[in-house]
């Protein structure tokens, strides 16, 4: 039986890092081919709100883009923003609420890929958000918004599960949903994380929120933001010459908004 702890898998950046880190290329080149097919001018400042441990963050630094970021969390925000400095490119993020913050220089690029925006709890906070976000982007720039939306036809998404090492350390994470409250329009999701080294074996359990969107929502939402205008639509495969036609069984969405 391992070692239970309750807790939010966000407390623990080198575990998190570990497990998702591993998985920044296809984003990374996903964001760059976006640049020269929908951004006006060229890109020389992004930002990402909710980077977490800047898994994306610093492969864009160290590919000679000038960076930001802020995260609630501020064990994530430390654990980027040592790995920044470790790498010469300072501290570039700061501990901040997504849908309460200012730059004081704008990004030409902002992006929000892996359904974190849906850690927002309400219209309120989502609206806020975006219009932080519409003030921290140059008008031509782009903001780059990755959601699952909830099909209202075809089969959900029920679980998803990621595996990880390094050394002799093994982590494993399982997420999977438990329900929606449709009241409060939130998806109550399960999540462990198992991690494993030769002598020992720790479960860390953790229950999210994430508020849904079916496509109609998500419309509505953005109508009341008009400084964002939808470029262009992908999926998580994140193929810049597959953009993707939202059906009523679309889960996976990146949406291109357009700064305007
Ligand atoms: C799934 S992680 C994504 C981290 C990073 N964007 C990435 O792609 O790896 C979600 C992050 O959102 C942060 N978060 C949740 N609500 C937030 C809020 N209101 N403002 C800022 N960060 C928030 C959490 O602390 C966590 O680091």
């Amino acid at each position: 039986m391992p070692d239970t702890i309750e807790g939010s898998i966000y407390d623990y950046p080198s575990y998190y890092d570990l497990l998702f880190g591993s998985d920044w290329k296809a984003e990374f080149d996903f964001l760059q081919k976006c640049i020269p097919k929908h951004c006006t001018k060229s890109v020389s400042r992004v930002f990402e709100p909710a980077c977490g441990t800047g898994r994306l963050l610093i492969k864009l630094a160290q590919a000679g883009y000038e960076v930001g970021g802020n995260d609630l969390n501020e064990k994530a925000i430390d654990f980027c923003n040592d790995r920044m400095e470790r790498y010469g490119y300072g501290r570039p993020t700061t501990v901040g609420d997504m849908s309460d913050f200012r730059v004081k220089r704008k990004f030409d690029l902002g992006f929000n890929l892996i359904n974190t925006f849906r850690h927002l709890p309400d219209e309120q906070s989502a609206v806020a958000h975006l219009q932080c976000m519409a003030a921290a982007i140059r008008k031509g720039g782009i903001y780059a918004l990755g959601i699952h939306l909830e099909p209202t036809e075809g089969t959900k998404m029920e679980e998803e599960s990621w595996s990880a090492r390094r050394g002799n350390l093994a982590i494993t994470s399982h997420m999977w949903t438990k329900g929606i409250d449709r009241r409060r329009r939130m998806e109550l999701l399960g999540v462990t994380l198992d991690i494993y080294t030769p002598t020992s074996h720790r479960q860390i359990v953790d229950h999210m929120e994430y508020r849904t969107y079916r496509h109609a929502q998500f419309k509505s939402l953005l109508k009341k933001v008009p400084e964002f205008e939808v470029e262009e639509v992908y999926d998580f495969a994140y193929d810049i010459k597959r953009p993707h036609k939202i059906t009523a069984e679309t889960e996976d969405c990146v949406f291109i908004l357009k700064r305007v």
